[in-house]
Parts: structure tokens; sequence; C-alpha cells
């Protein structure tokens, strides 16, 4: 039976940069949850009958969101519901489903690399017929609703037994719970060479992939160690817990420090890598080498024609405006165009549906194609896994070896979390008010607050962050971070181009320094937020 339960809004149920986040007690309060997906529901037009897919990273209150989600969808008049089973899906699974079964859209539960646990972060986040986070206008439309609703629709079924393929029905709508691997691997197996990365293997050749006790441990597990043959314990952490057995699921040299201490040294694996809370990002190590995720994102882009699923090339490259600018220089080598969007991989959507883009990154350790609609840190792991299997080089050889071709973009992002609003707001108030007398000083060709015009639907987006450039084609940016839920991050990217192979080696902070010291005195970020250094630097 299905009822209309009363409610009245909460504050605050705005979208971020990817979705609705908050901590889990915020989402365990009575209809906060419901009020959301109403709220979604309540945007969109002619789902009546259609298929919604659903699935999350397995955080603590993935379960209990997944059974409201269904009986709301039911409720609300879905015809079916696709479930990764146990609730589960990876981020970038979730996308292909969506396309691959023509689905209305999906609802995914996530709050990506953020920490899980009864304290940790929830999230969910809507996606679109094309795979894609809903883009600005549904969220917009979704925000506007949480403030006017006054009811929700549910029905009164009991949970839909999610631990085994099969169908059922609630009311009306049919509930297929599908193993959340196959489709995916079926794809990967498309678009990579798995024969020659099987003779990869046989040669010797081993890797870590540290699942961070989150979303791709299944994925690894059937895929690195059951298709291709990796030997067992390859894949670490790789049991998805609801508090990510204590781990900080964020992919990069300071939450995945076991996997860097066992590759990095040397002595141990060729390659490592790792994912993600909900699977879209990725982290790849080699002996003595860390890819930073613009040079990935370069380097795949460069070696695409050697895989099977690009070997007819890129039709373009697209990467966030902090992504550095090493990909622009594989763009212009093969001749192609290199798109520069705002942060957030809804801005990659219609770039990807319009085929003028193939590749994508972003510097937040994100990479993925126009295989789906969110970026996918298992297929960077494999794609990787395909230029390594061709080229028989190792990690730090073909890194090496790109710099001295196209030049080294020596790169470094300063995290300064949990800064109060007001402080963080000043450090951005105070840029914007230096824009028009920056340039000319300190070597600073140009200042702006970058906007971005959306060359296929002609939307204009506006103050995406502080830009500085310089006249040798140095960056300094500067955003707030649009996915925290505790007071505010303000980002600082630094970059320097560096095309003197002789200079390649020197330590990355380092080759930066003087524009580390620029970054933060132009902002006096001491003055205005009391710290002196950044918590996090990757
Ligand atoms: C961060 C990253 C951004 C990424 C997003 C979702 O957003 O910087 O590149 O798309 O997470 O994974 P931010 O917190 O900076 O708004
Ligand atoms: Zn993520």
């Amino acid at each position: 039976m299905i009822h209309t339960i009363a409610t009245t809004p909460f504050e605050g149920q705005k979208p971020g940069t990817s979705g609705l986040r908050k901590k889990v007690p915020v989402f365990q309060q009575r209809h906060y949850a419901e009020n959301f997906i109403q709220s979604i529901f309540d945007s969109l037009e002619g789902f009546q009958g259609q298929t919604l897919v659903i699935g999350g990273d397995g955080r603590y209150y993935n379960a209990e969101v997944v059974q409201t989600v269904i009986r709301m969808a039911a409720a609300n008049g879905f015809g079916r519901v696709m479930v990764g089973r146990n609730g589960l899906l990876s981020t970038p699974a979730a996308s292909h489903l969506i396309r691959r079964h023509r689905a209305f859209g999906g609802i995914v539960l996530s709050a990506s690399h953020n920490p899980g646990g009864p304290d940790g972060d929830f999230g969910i986040k809507y996606n679109a017929a094309n795979g894609g986070p809903a883009p600005e206008k549904i969220t917009d439309a979704i925000f506007a609703k949480t403030k006017s609703i006054a009811s929700y629709k549910i029905t009164d079924t009991p949970d839909v037994d999610l631990n085994s393929i099969g169908i059922s029905k609630v009311g009306n709508m049919t509930v297929e719970v599908v193993d959340p691997v196959s489709d995916y691997a079926a794809l990967m197996q498309q678009l990579f060479d798995f024969d020659q990365i099987r003779a990869l293997i046989k040669s010797g050749f081993r890797m870590k992939f540290d699942a961070m006790g989150a979303i791709t441990g299944p994925y690894g597990h059937a895929i690195l160690e059951g298709i291709l043959g990796f030997p067992a314990g390859t894949v670490m952490n790789g049991t998805p817990l609801p508090d990510f057995g204590g781990h900080h699921p964020d992919p990069n040299l300071v939450h995945a420090k076991e996997l860097v201490d066992l590759v990095m040294p040397g002595g141990g694996p060729d390659f490592g890598a790792a994912s993600d809370g909900d699977g879209d990002r990725n982290l790849i190590i080699g002996r003595g080498m860390y890819v930073t995720p613009s040079d990935s994102l370069a380097i795949l882009a460069a070696n695409a024609t050697l895989t099977p699923g690009y070997a007819g090339g890129l039709s373009g490259i697209a990467r966030s405006m902090p992504t550095s600018a090493a990909a622009d220089r594989v763009a212009a080598k093969l001749g192609i165009p290199c798109y520069e969007t705002p942060t957030g991989w809804k801005f990659f959507g219609n770039l990807l549906d319009a085929g003028m883009a193939t590749i994508c990154g972003e510097e937040s350790f994100g990479t993925g194609s126009n295989h789906v609609r969110e970026k996918d840190g298992l297929w960077a792991v494999l794609m990787w896994l395909n230029v390594l299997a061709r080229r028989r080089q190792s990690v730090a050889d073909i890194v090496k070896a790109h710099w001295r071709e196209y030049g080294r973009n020596f790169y470094s992002r300063h995290d300064y979390e949990e800064v109060e609003t007001d402080a963080a707001n000043s450090v951005m108030k105070a840029l914007r008010d230096q824009l028009s007398t920056l340039p000319g000083q300190h070597g600073i060709i140009a200042a702006d607050d970058f906007a971005y015009d959306d060359p296929v639907d002609h939307s204009r987006t506006t103050a995406q962050g502080i830009r500085l450039m310089f006249e040798d084609g140095s960056r300094i940016v500067y955003r707030l971070s649009g996915t925290g839920t505790a007071g505010a991050t303000l980002r600082v990217y630094i970059e320097r181009y560096e095309p003197d192979a002789s200079r390649h080696d020197i330590e990355t902070q380092e080759a930066l320094a003087d524009l580390i010291a620029l970054s933060r005195s132009i902002p006096d970020i001491a003055r205005r937020t009391g710290r002196t250094a950044p918590s996090v630097i990757t």
C-alpha cells in the first residue's frame, strides 16, 4: 500500500560538487533522506513505468537507504528498479548499468572518498539517463523542491531480500537484483587487451591493488585475480565494510600509505594502484614513481591507441581547470582539442555525449572516458596495465620518457581543511579584489575568476576559481571545495612547466617552492585563516 507522508523542509539540502553529502546522523533524522529522494523524483518527468538503477558504496546506512529508495520508487511509479546485490554498485558500474539497460536514471548512495561509519559521511546522488551526474539544471530544481516539500510517497512493503540475484515485486514495480560486477567486467574486456595483460603477468609482473575496505574489493577480486589471473592476495583490503575498516578511502599518498610503502621502495610489486570509497578515483604508483593524476591523464591519452578500445584515436581530451596542462601538450601534439571545464565530472558529460572528447581527467585522482559518464578507478588501472603490457617498460621509465618528450608540469595541490567558512570566504574575496592589480606583479600576466561556456548547451558557469597565470606558463589556482561536510576547505593548486629534462628529477615541493610561497602570501592565508601550512599536500 502507498502512503503519502506529511513532512516539512530541511535546510541545506543543496547538492554539492557531487550530490548531497552530510554526516550520517544528519541523514538519520526522520524524513531527511525521504525528503531529498522525493525532491529528486519531483524534479523529474516521464519516469512512470521506467527503470531506476540503485546501488551504493556499501558505507554505513547504505543498506537502510537502499530499501527506502526501493519503497519510494515503487510508490512514485517506477516500473522497475535494478539494484546491485547487497545494495552495492561502484559509481562507474552504476553509470554503465544505467546506459546499458536504458534506465531512466539512477540513485547512487555514496560520499565517495569521505570516511564512513556511524559518525562518518553519507551521500545521495542522482544520475541521469546518459549515466552521468545530474546537470546543474536538475540539481538546482532538486534543491528548490527540498525547500517547499510538504509530503513524500512510500510503500509499506517489507525490506526486499538483496542477498541473492533474482527478480521480485514491490507493489507493481519489478525489483531486479543484479551482480554488481559482471556487466562492468564485460565492458572492461571490450576496451582492453586482457590476453596481453595475462602475458605480462606470465612474465613475472606483479601488482597490488588497494580497495581500501570499500566498493572496489569485489571488482578487483573478480577482474584482477579472477579474469586476469593475478595471484590471490593481489587485492588488499578487498572486503567492503560499513566503516571501510577505519580507512579514509581516499587513494592518495597519505591515505594509501600501506600500498605506497609496499610498492615505492622497490623490491616489491612492479605496480600499485588504489581506488576510493565508491570506485571512481584511482592512484597509480610504480617503483620509485608516484604518477600525479594530471600526468596519468596525459600519459594515458598519449598511449591510448595501444589499447583496443581507443585504437581509433581520441576525438578530444577534457580536463578540469585546476588539473595541470600536461594533457594540453598531448592534445596539441595529436592535433585534437583540449577542453578546460569547471571542477566536477558533470561538466564532462556534454562533451562526451557530443563525441567532442574521448578521455577526461581531474587532478583529484579522477580519470575516465566515454565508456561511462563517471570517472572510473579500475578503468584507469586496467588501461595502465594494458599500456605496461604493450610497452614492457617500468612505470617510472614510461613517465620519464613522457616528460622528456613533452616537458614536465610540476604540480601540487595544497588543501587547508576545515577552515572557518568566513575565513575561507575572506581569502577568496581578497583574491577577487586583487584581480585587476595582480597582473604586472610577480611575473603574473593574467588573473581571473574562471567562467565556463559549455560549447554544447551554451550554458555559462561562473565563479569557478581564481586563476593566476604567469608568463612562464606557471599557474596558481584557488577554489573552495564543494564536497566537504565540515567548515570550508580551501584548495590551492600550484603548477610549473619545466621543459629542461635535466631538471625533471627535482622534488616537486622544491621545484614549486617560490610559487608555493607566493600562493600563501598573495591572499595572506596565514593571517586570514590562522593556518601557516596546508593540512594535506597531494
Ligand atoms: C572534489 C574534487 C573534484 C571532484 C569531486 C568529486 O571536489 O576536487 O575534482 O570532481 O571532489 O569527486 P571539491 O571538494 O574540490 O569540490
Ligand atoms: Zn569517488
